[in-house]
């Protein structure tokens, strides 16, 4: 028998240790929550994108009566990023939201595992890390990779 361990690397920094462009991605994730379609959960959360050459694109979350069919915030950035920019990489991804009463979370907001599968094409897509970072008014979480918040993933290797 033999066990495996799998580590993940967070690094939590408060919003006056971020660098410019972390807080400027920071700041584009929060103003995308404003732009969120979200009249049944009224949850609403938005996600910026960074792209190789620095440009930055952003999306919310889309709802949808027939609920199935909304889409999350980062799948919105990302499916727009690289249908936009298709030959531009995706190096970061900051999300954010606001809860029923409007306020920010807390807590750092974490992807479903539905985008979590997403951004980690995108990062094989993209032939290097995407840094992640969740924000919270308590903390920013930064992760290095997607890799790491998806351990024993399934990817395009196993077909
Ligand atoms: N949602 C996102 O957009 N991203 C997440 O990471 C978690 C959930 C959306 C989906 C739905 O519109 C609302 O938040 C409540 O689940």
């Amino acid at each position: 028998m033999k066990e495996l361990d799998f580590h993940m690397h967070v690094l939590v920094k408060q919003e006056d240790e971020l660098t410019a462009e972390e807080l400027q991605l920071v700041d584009e994730a929060r103003r995308a929550t404003y732009r969120s379609y979200a009249p049944y959960s009224h949850f609403s959360v938005g996600a910026a994108v960074e792209l190789a050459d620095r440009t930055i694109v952003s999306g919310s979350n889309q709802e949808n009566a027939a609920y199935p069919s909304g889409l999350c915030a980062e799948r919105t950035a990302v499916f727009y990023a690289n249908s936009r920019y298709p030959d531009q990489p995706i190096r970061r991804l900051c999300i954010a939201a606001r809860d029923t009463e409007g306020k920010f979370l807390q807590r750092p907001i974490s992807p479903c595992g539905a985008c979590r599968q997403v951004l980690l094409e995108a990062e094989q897509r993209a032939k290097n890390a995407i840094e992640v970072l969740l924000y919270g008014t308590d903390g920013v979480y930064i992760i290095r990779s997607i890799k790491d918040l998806l351990p024993l993933s399934f990817d395009k290797s196993f077909l």
